[in-house]
């Protein structure tokens, strides 16, 4: 498990053996990384990295395409120079999200310091929401949230990102947003969202852990949200659904609880369906710390993202966070002895089972969709139709909805909590089997003719793409890898 001695300990020790061994036993000099001070509430990465030059470095590779794919659904094509388009991955995310940016332009993540720049390259209708977009995106998100209130979250994004020094502009996370400058322990920078949410579910953030804190600075970003709106559609505010959970237990269950009783979070309108709803995002942490097998074992986000790297004399934790498939799967081996091939297999044989199910439970959620569609139709065309049916199917439609886009959203493709989420996509693909049937009977009912297979026209939602859309590509649409899909 990880070493617990404060790692500065080690450096010094090392330093000093180090100069002990060149000048015998005169007094060393102190450690020259000791004595730059961090000025208090210092962004500049460059400023940290003359105390700590190596971490800095490592931090700057993040901007480094990789030189090698060897992720299987993950972590762009061609070396990470061309991201991955989920929409061309599962293209039945492309109907469900018809309505609004997630369905005109949905990537897989890059290098963390692409954050900022992969926002100004999407798809605009993806910044409509305003400068909350710069939430988990900058660190002077606090800050502009501090002075400008209810302008940060409303105002358009251009605008708020334009409050930024430009040479700051596309930084993206930063020292700042995990480190305090005194000592360099870990720190939650985002006290408007995580603080208050981790206190909506009564966890104290003080008591947490330093193996805790190793999860939870990345939960200032890789969390799901929800963005408030006003009556005319502006942002007003951020929160993460929380409100129903505890620590080490927040399920969607609870998730989809708070989301649907909270009507100033239904942030689009799903153009199949009409129907207005809420969205969910990359919900790392929710998922992983939901009784995971590394989560129970005492694992955090950092021992498999950031694992200890030699850096010239030093071991420091690899600053280049990134995806430990493409890393050799080297943060692996500090607790399994197994080979890497045989790590990486056991991670493709969980994604192979989730992907056939989120296949499976993303068909028959966009089928639903299609009834729903056709149910629409028939009542503007006067038909008859069963308003006990219809309540109970959209009910269902959405229980389904939530969770496949959950699973979706997620992104370690199931590996974070492999039989959590096998449990959520076959819940999906349950209340999406029930909400057919009800939509089926109350056609029926209504006397429309459907057809056993139902006509998605998924095509016609891939084309529907917005204007920087990629170009939709074939090849990377996932055939479901159990060899089923033809039959469904
Ligand atoms: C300030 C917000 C923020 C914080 C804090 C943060 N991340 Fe990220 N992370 C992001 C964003 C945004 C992306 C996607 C960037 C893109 O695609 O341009 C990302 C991408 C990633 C990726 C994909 C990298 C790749 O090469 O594909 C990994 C892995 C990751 N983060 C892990 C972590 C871990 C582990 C932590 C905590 C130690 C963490 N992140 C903290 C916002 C954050
Ligand atoms: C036991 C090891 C382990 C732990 C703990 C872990 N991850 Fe992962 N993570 C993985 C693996 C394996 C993948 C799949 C990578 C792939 O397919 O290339 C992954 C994928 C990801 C990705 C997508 C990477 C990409 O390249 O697109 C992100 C983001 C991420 N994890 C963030 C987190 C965060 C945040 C936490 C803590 C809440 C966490 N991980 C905890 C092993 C881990
Ligand atoms: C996304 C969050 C995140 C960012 C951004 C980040 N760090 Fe860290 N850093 C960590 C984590 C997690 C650890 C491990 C801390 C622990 O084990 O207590 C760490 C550890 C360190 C340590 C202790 C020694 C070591 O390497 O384990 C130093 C020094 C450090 N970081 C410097 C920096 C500098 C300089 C920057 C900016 C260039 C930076 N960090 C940016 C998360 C981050
Ligand atoms: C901090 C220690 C730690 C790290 C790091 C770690 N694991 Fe584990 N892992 C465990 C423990 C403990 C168990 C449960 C006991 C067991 O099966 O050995 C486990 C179980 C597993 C399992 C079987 C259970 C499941 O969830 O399917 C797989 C597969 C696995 N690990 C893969 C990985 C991979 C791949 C990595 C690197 C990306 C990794 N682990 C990193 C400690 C760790």
């Amino acid at each position: 498990m990880s070493v617990s001695i404060h790692h500065t300990v080690v450096r010094v020790f090392l330093v000093f053996a180090m100069l002990t061994a060149l000048t015998g036993c005169q007094p060393s000099k102190p450690e020259p990384r000791q004595t730059v001070v961090i000025p208090d509430g210092e962004i500049d990465p460059s400023i940290w990295g003359k105390a700590y030059p190596e971490e800095y470095e490592l931090w700057k590779k993040t901007a480094d395409p990789i030189s090698k794919r060897t992720s299987k659904y993950k972590t762009g094509m061609d070396g990470g120079l061309i991201t991955v388009d989920k929409l061309s991955e599962f293209p039945y995310m492309a109907l469900l999200f018809n309505g609004w940016g997630f369905g005109a332009e949905y990537n897989e993540p890059r290098g963390h310091a692409n954050m900022i720049r992969d926002q100004l390259e999407i798809d605009s209708s993806r910044l409509k929401a305003g400068g909350v977009c710069l939430t988990c995106k900058t660190p002077y998100a606090p800050k502009l949230q501090k002075e400008l209130g209810l302008d940060y979250y409303k105002k358009p994004f251009k605008e708020i990102l334009d409050k930024i020094p430009e040479k700051d502009r596309t930084l993206g996370v930063a020292c700042i947003d995990c480190h305090s400058n005194k000592d360099m322990t870990l720190k939650i920078s985002r006290g408007f969202t995580l603080t208050k949410a981790l206190q909506d579910m009564g966890t104290n953030p003080d008591s947490l852990t330093r193996q805790e804190m190793r999860s939870t600075v990345c939960a200032q970003c890789h969390v799901t949200y929800a963005i408030n709106k006003d009556a005319e559609g502006k942002s007003t505010g951020v929160y993460f659904p929380w409100q129903n959970s505890k620590w080490g237990a927040i399920t969607i269950e609870d998730i989809i609880k708070r989301l649907r009783s909270d009507e100033t979070v239904k942030e689009w309108k799903q153009t199949v369906t009409g129907f207005k709803m809420a969205f969910i995002r990359h919900p790392e942490f929710e998922f992983w710390t939901n009784n995971s097998v590394h989560f129970k074992a005492g694992a955090s986000c950092a021992d498999c993202h950031m694992p200890y790297t030699k850096a010239g004399v030093y071991k420091v934790s690899d600053h280049r966070v990134m995806s430990p498939v493409q890393n050799e799967m080297r943060a692996c081996h500090q607790c399994h002895a197994q080979s890497p091939d045989w790590l990486k297999e056991r991670v493709f044989s969980i994604q192979d089972r989730t992907v056939s199910m989120m296949l499976r439970s993303g068909y028959a959620t966009a089928t639903v969709a299609k009834l729903f569609e056709a149910t629409h139709k028939a009542r503007d065309a006067g038909k008859v139709i069963d308003e006990e049916l219809y309540k109970k199917a959209k009910d269902f439609y959405e229980e389904a909805f939530y969770r496949t886009l959950f699973v979706g959203a997620e992104n370690s493709i199931g590996f974070h909590n492999p039989t959590e989420g096998l449990r959520v996509l076959g819940d999906a693909i349950a209340f999406a089997t029930k909400s057919e049937g009800f939509l089926r009977q109350l056609l029926a009912k209504a006397g429309v003719d459907v057809p056993i297979k139902v006509d998605l026209e998924i095509m016609k939602y891939v084309d529907e793409r917005g204007e920087k859309k990629l170009k939709f590509n074939p090849s990377l649409e996932f055939k479901d890898p159990m060899g089923l899909q033809d039959r469904f």
